[in-house]
């Protein structure tokens, strides 16, 4: 059996302003329209798919970048002036993670949702 997430949705208020949202701070291609989705391709091939939801129940979505990327993507953050934390439940706020000796850090969506990039897999470090 070799099974791959393909894709998952992402209730949003706003599907295509969340899509953009997310592509533009990742550095990823801009969205695409597939049927009622605003579509985020990441480069593993999972696709995030943006629908509009009356309700969105926050939702963990995370990242795994290069150390490079990862710096451009914090700088983004940075820019935006968005809040970010070093653990997820937000109680190191200005601070990024050191796990299993990579980075990692915390941010939410315009949604809501707990966003999260990190450069090395969890329990990695060894
Ligand atoms: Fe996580």
């Amino acid at each position: 059996m070799a099974v791959e997430l393909n894709h998952t949705i992402v209730a949003s208020r706003d599907k295509a302003s969340s899509a953009t949202f997310l592509a533009d701070l990742l550095g990823l291609p801009a969205p695409t329209r597939f049927g009622p989705f605003e579509v985020v391709q990441a480069s593993n091939g999972v696709s995030l798919d943006f629908m509009d939801a009356d309700e969105v129940h926050p939702q963990h979505y995370a990242f795994l970048l290069t150390e490079a990327e990862f710096d451009e993507v914090f700088g983004r953050i940075k820019e935006r002036n968005l809040d970010y934390w070093a653990d997820p439940m937000h109680h190191q706020p200005n601070e990024i993670n050191t796990r299993d000796g990579g980075r990692g850090v915390y941010f939410d969506s315009p949604d809501g949702h707990y966003l999260e990039i990190l450069t090395r897999p969890y329990g990695s470090g060894g």
